[in-house]
C-alpha cells in the first residue's frame, strides 16, 4: 500500500486548476478565468531567446543565474527604485516567482513557526507554507477593503510569528498599499522581529498610484524577501523565470535548496529575461497602458450590473461580489459558464474573504471582453 505524506494528503488541490479542467472540455468559452497575459511576448525578447539558442548557449548557467542577468536586474533595481543588492550574493533568479516561494519557505521555517497570511490571496501561499511545515494564520482582509489591517495584524502576533507574507498589487483583489499603510505594518513588522516574504510580481501593473517595494521603506531591506518577475509584466508565463533579492543570509539558504533541486533557471529564458530588463519598458507600458482601458470597462460595467467591485489598483483582476444574487461563487460560476460560456473563477479559490465574490481577469482582449460582459448581463437577467 502507497502511503503519501500526510501534509500534501491533506492539501486540496488548487480550486483554479480544478475549474478549468471543466472550461478546457468546452467550445466557444471566453475565459476571464487564468491569471496569465493574452499578449504574446514581445518580439524582441523572443528574438533574443532564440538567438541564445541558435548561437548555442543551451548549457547550465550558474546556479545563481547568469551574472549578466543579474547585474541588469540590480542595476534597474538601483536606478529605479534606488535599491542596492548586490549582484554576487543578494539575488537568485528562480525558475517563476512560485519557484521562489516555495525556497524561501523552506529555507526560513522550522518546525512550528507561524506564517502569516492575508487573504483573499494567490493560492500557492499557503500550501508551500505547510509543505515547509509552518503553521499558518490566515488573516481575512475582506472587512477592510481587502488590505492588510494593522492592528489585526497585531492582534495576531504570537511568539511563534515568524514571517508574513505580503502581495499588492494582489491577485485575486488588485488592491495595493500605500506608503502610510506600508509604513504602519513596517512599525510592526520590525518591533516584532518578522520577516517579510514581499511578493511584487504585479509592480508594473499598478495604474493610479505608484508603487513602493516593501525593501525601500527603513530597515525593511533587511528583513524582507523581495519577488518580482518577467510572467505578467512582459507576458513571459511559461518562460519561467523571475528572482528574489534579499540579505545574504536568506538568499544564500534559497541558493541551496535551489542547486539541489533546480540546478539553475532555463537559461533561454534567463536571455529574453536580460533583453526585458534592459529594453522591456516600452512594451511594458504598451500592455499596462491597454489593462488599464479594460480595468476602467470591467469595473464601471460591472458596478453597473449591480455587482459591487471596487475599483482595481493594479494586476488584472477584478473581484466583484455576487451576494446580492444569492448564489454561492462556485454554483455561480458554474451556472455561467454552462449557461453563457463565460468562465471566472469563485472567489473560495483565494481563501476567506472570497465567499460572495468571483475573480475576473481581464488579461483578455477588449472585444473579447466586452463580449464576456454582455454575456454576464443576460446571465444576471435569467436569475
Ligand atoms: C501573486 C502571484 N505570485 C506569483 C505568481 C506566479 O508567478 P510565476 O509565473 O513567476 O511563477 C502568480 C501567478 O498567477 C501570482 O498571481
Amino acid at each position: 500500500m502507497i502511503e503519501l505524506s500526510r501534509t500534501v494528503e491533506s492539501l486540496a488541490p488548487s480550486g483554479i486548476r480544478d475549474f478549468f479542467d471543466l472550461v478546457m472540455s468546452m467550445d466557444d468559452v471566453i475565459s476571464l478565468g487564468v491569471g496569465e497575459p493574452d499578449f504574446a511576448t514581445p518580439w524582441h525578447i523572443r528574438e533574443a531567446a532564440i538567438k541564445s539558442i541558435e548561437d548555442g548557449y543551451t548549457n547550465y548557467t550558474s546556479n545563481k543565474g547568469m551574472p549578466e542577468l543579474r547585474k541588469a536586474i540590480c542595476t534597474h533595481l538601483d536606478k529605479v527604485h534606488q535599491l542596492n543588492y548586490d549582484y554576487e550574493e543578494e539575488i537568485l533568479i528562480t525558475t517563476g516567482v512560485s519557484e521562489g516561494m516555495d525556497l524561501a519557505m523552506r529555507a526560513l521555517i522550522n518546525p512550528g513557526d507561524e506564517v502569516i497570511i492575508p487573504t483573499p490571496c494567490y493560492v500557492s501561499y499557503y500550501p508551500t507554507a505547510k509543505m515547509a511545515g509552518a503553521r499558518v494564520k490566515l488573516l481575512n482582509t475582506e472587512p477592510d477593503q481587502f488590505k492588510l489591517n494593522p492592528e489585526k495584524l497585531a492582534d495576531a502576533i504570537s511568539p511563534a510569528s515568524k514571517i508574513v507574507v505580503l502581495n499588492y498589487p494582489s491577485n485575486p483583489t488588485g488592491t495595493t498599499y500605500d506608503k502610510s499603510l506600508l509604513e504602519q505594518l513596517a512599525e510592526l513588522i520590525i518591533k516584532h522581529d518578522l520577516i517579510v516574504i514581499s511578493d511584487e510580481i504585479y509592480s508594473h501593473l499598478t495604474y493610479d498610484l505608484q508603487h513602493i517595494p516593501l525593501p525601500t521603506l527603513p530597515e525593511l531591506r533587511e528583513r524582507t524577501i523581495f519577488f518580482n518577475g518577467f510572467s505578467k509584466s512582459c507576458a513571459m508565463t511559461g518562460l519561467r523565470i523571475a528572482y528574489a533579492t534579499g540579505p545574504e543570509k536568506i538568499i544564500g539558504a534559497m541558493t541551496k535548496i535551489h542547486q539541489y533541486t533546480m540546478l539553475c533557471a532555463p537559461t533561454t529564458s534567463q536571455f529574453a529575461a536580460i533583453e526585458a530588463t534592459n529594453h522591456g519598458a516600452d512594451a511594458i507600458a504598451s500592455m499596462k497602458k491597454e489593462y488599464k482601458r479594460r480595468r476602467n470597462l470591467v469595473h464601471e460595467k460591472l458596478n453597473r450590473l449591480g455587482l459591487d467591485c471596487p475599483l482595481p489598483d493594479g494586476a488584472f483582476y477584478a473581484f466583484p461580489s455576487i451576494k446580492k444574487t444569492g448564489l454561492d461563487p462556485t454554483t455561480f460560476c458554474k451556472k455561467l459558464l454552462t449557461q453563457q460560456q463565460v468562465a471566472a473563477v469563485p472567489g473560495t479559490a483565494f481563501g476567506p474573504g472570497g465567499e460572495e465574490r468571483i475573480r475576473i481577469s481581464y488579461a483578455t482582449d477588449f472585444q473579447q471582453l466586452r463580449e464576456a460582459l454582455k454575456r454576464i448581463e443576460l446571465f444576471l437577467q435569467s436569475l
